[in-house]
């Protein structure tokens, strides 16, 4: 994590909340983040290029997401939301406990989307059958099995990774055709053969929310399909209303600004859409990371 803040190059928005994905899925978060919170500055990164982390190993994510949320920091976020859930399963605690107690300003912040997210989960389900759909890597750092057992031992969780869906989606395949249609029904039919009692789905991958018309077709109307967007917002304000000191260092211009490790002109229209709102090409920045 680096030492120092460099002078921001953002001199338009002080003191933003960053927020970070390994590409396009964490701007599901941010739309309702802007929603439910527009008075504050947002710098969003994503690592594009690197996507999509859900095929990696721990150290990889581990290492990617440090370098991710150092420049967050170097950019002047006091607070980094991670609004991926790859990250948050593998990378949150090491971050939160090893990385910012010893960087040079302990006091800033590193939330998740798992921990909201599981605490919900309660109120959604009416036979505490829950099926969730997360990168293969989330599955396998069997997070959200931990945190469930933990807050809802009722709750009896069915996990389903579905290998393909974040590579489409980053790709700009999300539109009904034959190809998304046969990759969607097949996870979904797997995860409801594993229990057929699921009555509530998390969409548990921030990529995921953008397929929602297309799981639709294949599930029955009767069972619930959750997103994570207005629950993280929702627990973020509810962070800054317990964390004073945190939201008085927040500068409030309503401003967004948008970081890629990837060619920012491709970046700004993909993401538009998954925002539902038209970007500029001159509020994105292409960077490196490392
Ligand atoms: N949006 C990320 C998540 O929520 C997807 C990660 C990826 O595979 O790049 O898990």
């Amino acid at each position: 994590m680096t030492t120092g803040r460099t002078p921001t190059p953002f001199p338009f928005m002080e003191a933003p909340i960053g927020v970070f994905d390994s590409g396009y899925g964490g701007l599901t978060i941010l739309r309702y983040l802007r929603k439910l919170l527009p008075e504050y500055d947002f710098l969003y990164l994503g690592d594009n290029a690197r996507a999509p982390y859900g095929k990696h190993s721990l150290p990889t994510i581990y290492e990617y997401a440090r370098e991710a949320v150092s420049h967050l920091f170097a950019c002047g976020c006091p607070m980094v939301i991670i609004a991926c859930n790859t990250v948050s399963a593998h990378a949150l605690r090491l971050l939160q406990q090893v990385d910012l107690p010893t960087s040079s300003d302990p006091s800033r912040r590193i939330l998740g989307v798992i921990r909201p997210t599981v605490e919900r989960l309660g109120e959604l389900t009416r036979n505490g059958h829950v099926g969730i759909l997360a990168t293969p890597a989330t599955v396998k750092s069997n997070t959200y099995l931990l945190e469930v057992n933990r807050l809802h031992p009722e709750i009896q969780l069915t996990q389903q990774a579905p290998k393909m869906w974040v590579s489409l989606i980053e790709g700009g395949e999300y539109q009904a055709n034959e190809g998304v249609n046969y990759f969607v029904r097949r996870n979904i039919e797997e995860l409801l053969r594993k229990d057929p009692r699921i009555d509530t789905i998390q969409l548990a991958c921030t990529h995921y929310p953008v397929l929602l018309p297309r799981i639709r077709e294949f599930v029955r109307d009767d069972i619930v399909i959750a997103e994570q967007g207005m629950i993280v917002a929702e627990s973020t304000q509810k962070y800054l209303q317990r964390h004073p000191e945190m939201e008085r260092r927040l500068s409030k211009n309503g401003i967004s600004h948008f970081l890629t490790t990837e060619e920012d002109g491709e970046f700004a229209e993909m993401a538009g859409l998954f925002l539902h709102a038209r970007l500029a090409e001159d509020m994105v920045d292409q960077v490196q990371l490392r």
